[in-house]
């Protein structure tokens, strides 16, 4: 039996925007204090950047704390794994990544049909694209929810792992051929080349529900690495412009067989402003020179595609709205430093929809795209926050644009990021205590 523990040591971080708010690099600054980073939902569509000494990584499909030696590294049942991605990721990292690495037999398995289908979906739709990263993420977890996705554990029981690919392989060929044209995929081959993978998966392959409640009995810290953002939820997002997981707190305990008690906080990231990657809609978005400059100095270009982001002011009505919803405890701020210079800023406070002042999302998620910012501004500062670790240290006005924040979204900013790299932080209040 499993004792209860005395107090909760697991902390969930997602992504209070639209992605790429910075998780990574705030994952990984938490990390070393941690005993084990679990991945809950989402695959390689994620791209989460750290700076480790003085490199720059991306990682996908791997938890951001496999950077920090002794941290043990987990993948939930949530997570859509790719193992082509998987295997290329941990070769890049050298130093036994691989040994601290557990991953979970439930992951439904992305297979090179899912992002064949992903690819031509979005070639068809046009104009009506969603803007995917076309990593196969949609076709994955629609084969989940229909129950004949080929998942990890499966790769064990060859005769049958074979029998099932060709049988989910004949429906997507179906799909792939007769609807959209495009060349079908031999599921021979592909079986081939993921039950060569099998024996180097095996030694991974835990049940992670089982290794999170034991941590989190014997008193260890877990920190959930959440990947997308909140407005990309598949419930609770832009839909349909959103990605097909869970991506709010709720995922995190879904997505790796974690206890309710074992949550001591949520932190939501967000951006000084905000970015978005792909199609929907985006009130805040800047279609000027103002948007040039936000991407300019935060080199804006996705992670895993390479698409330019679009940029905006900060949406305290969404980020509100999404923190709610995901029930985020408190923020972590960051790329303060790239609104440096700018003389005056602009804070979406709520909207004007259909005829008045809303100060949440509308009720129904396809009449976003109606809603007209309402804006607040303040002044900019012209010195420069780049690299600050102290609080004192940040110019008067910045500090009052913080606050502001807080008040609008009604959250306390724990940490603030003021650079890529992990020391230019200003750690207000360490999620994990002194
Ligand atoms: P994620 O998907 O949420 O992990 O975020 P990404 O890694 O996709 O995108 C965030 C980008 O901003 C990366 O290039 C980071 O290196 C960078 N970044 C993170 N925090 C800061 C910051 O405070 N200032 C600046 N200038 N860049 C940052
Ligand atoms: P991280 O974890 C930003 C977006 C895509 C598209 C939509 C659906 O780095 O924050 P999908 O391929 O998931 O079916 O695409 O979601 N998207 C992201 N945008 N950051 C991400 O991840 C994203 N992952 C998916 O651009 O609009
Ligand atoms: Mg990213």
């Amino acid at each position: 039996m499993i004792d209860a523990p005395t107090s909760a040591r697991g902390i969930v971080l997602i992504g209070a925007q639209w992605g790429d708010e910075g998780k990574g690099k705030v994952v990984d600054l938490l990390a070393g204090r941690c005993d084990a980073v679990v991945r809950f939902q989402g695959g390689h569509n994620a791209g989460h950047t750290v700076i480790d000494d003085g490199r720059t990584r991306v990682l996908h499909l791997l938890p951001s704390g496999i950077l920090c030696a002794g941290v043990e590294c987990l993948i939930g049942n949530g997570v859509a794994l790719y193992l082509p991605q998987l295997f290329k990721e941990l070769e890049s990292i050298s130093g036994g990544g691989e040994k601290r690495l557990f991953i979970s037999p439930g992951c439904p398995l992305i297979l090179p049909s899912h992002i064949a289908l992903d690819q031509a979906r979005e070639r068809h739709a046009g104009r009506g694209r969603i803007g995917t990263t076309g990593r196969g993420i949609g076709p994955a977890y629609e084969d989940r929810a229909a129950r004949r996705a080929l998942r990890a554990g499966e790769l064990f029981a060859p005769r049958e792992f074979r029998q099932r690919l060709r049988s989910a392989m004949s429906l997507h060929n179906f799909m792939l051929e007769k609807y959209y044209g495009a060349e079908p995929l031999d599921p021979d081959r592909i079986a081939d080349q993921w039950l060569g993978m099998a024996e180097e998966l095996r030694p991974m392959i835990d049940d992670i529900g089982i290794r999170l409640r034991r941590l989190h009995a014997e008193g260890g810290s877990v920190l959930f690495e959440g990947a997308q953002g909140a407005m990309l939820d598949i419930d609770h997002g832009t839909y349909p412009y959103v990605t097909s997981s869970s991506t709010v707190t709720a995922g995190a305990l879904a997505g790796s067989g974690a206890r309710l008690e074992q949550i001591g906080e949520v932190i939501g990231v967000v951006k000084a402003y905000t970015t978005r990657v792909g199609e929907g809609p985006f009130p805040t978005e800047l279609n000027d020179e103002t948007g040039e400059q936000l991407a300019r100095e935060g080199a804006e270009f996705g992670a895993t595609t390479g698409r330019p982001r679009r940029c905006g002011w900060f949406d305290a009505a969404a980020v509100r709205s999404a923190a709610q919803c995901a029930s985020v405890g408190s923020l972590c701020i960051t790329k303060l430093d790239v609104l440096d210079g700018l003389e005056t800023l602009r804070i979406c406070i709520g909207y004007r929809f259909e005829g008045r002042n809303i100060d949440t999302l509308p009720p129904f998620m396809d009449r976003y795209a109606d809603c007209e910012p309402r804006y607040e501004e303040c002044e900019g500062w012209q010195e420069s926050t780049c690299g600050a670790t102290r609080w004192e240290d940040l110019p008067v006005r910045a500090r009052a644009y913080i606050r502001r924040l807080e008040e609008l979204v009604g959250l306390e900013a724990c940490i603030i990021s003021t650079g890529p790299a992990r020391e230019q932080t200003v750690i207000r209040r360490h999620p994990l205590g002194h």
